[in-house]
């Protein structure tokens, strides 16, 4: 009987032993494990860029030689823009808040400038665009200015939501 008491507390320090030996080993130090440099980006969302005033500026005055005519000394757009042509014309939409621009990717901006209404050759949309080809009147910078001037008139929740837009279709 003593040595039968013997063996079950042997075993059982034995299995103390073994259960401790276990939870040392599955026990996680999460304090001591910092988050990795990449978890950090992929976790935050960075902060909107800021647009550079001297391509602002540039972008206001290729706009008022180039746009203005038709989108509006303020970007206000044609009266009832929405509305198209008895021709079939689309008018000019305003580039503010008001408007879809800023529904749109850079890239989409960029060919949109670059190409005015002929991108809409050979496509049947419903309407027609004499918005001119600026690829071949703008340089590349200007016409990415003209893009950040018209960014600028935009509220920086909706200048956020065409940044993020922008973004991924780059990726
Ligand atoms: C002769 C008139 C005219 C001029 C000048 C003009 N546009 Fe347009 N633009 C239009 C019309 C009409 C539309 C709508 C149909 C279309 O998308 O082509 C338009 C559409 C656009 C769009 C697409 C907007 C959207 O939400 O899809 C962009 C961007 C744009 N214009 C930028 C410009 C810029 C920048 C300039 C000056 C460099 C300019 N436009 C000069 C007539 C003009």
């Amino acid at each position: 009987m003593r040595r039968l008491l013997f063996l079950l507390g042997f075993g059982g320090l034995a299995l103390w032993m073994a259960g401790c030996q276990g939870t040392a080993v599955a026990t996680p130090t999460p304090t001591l494990v910092p988050p990795t440099p990449t978890e950090i980006t992929v976790t935050q969302t960075p902060s909107l860029p800021i647009l550079d005033p001297d391509e602002i500026a540039q972008g206001e005055t290729v706009y008022a030689a180039n746009c203005a005519s038709c989108h509006g000394v303020n970007l206000e757009g044609e009266a009832d823009w929405k509305i198209q042509n008895a021709d079939k014309s689309f008018r000019s939409p305003p580039h503010d808040e008001t408007g879809h621009t800023w529904h749109h990717p850079d890239d989409q901006l960029i060919e949109a400038i670059a190409l005015g209404g002929a991108r809409f050759e050979g496509l049947n949309i419903g309407g027609t665009s004499n918005m001119p080809v600026f690829g071949e009147i703008l340089t590349d910078e200007e016409i990415t200015a003209v893009l950040t001037y018209i960014k600028s008139s935009w509220p920086d929740d909706i200048r956020a939501i065409q940044w993020q837009m922008s973004v991924q279709t780059e990726e």
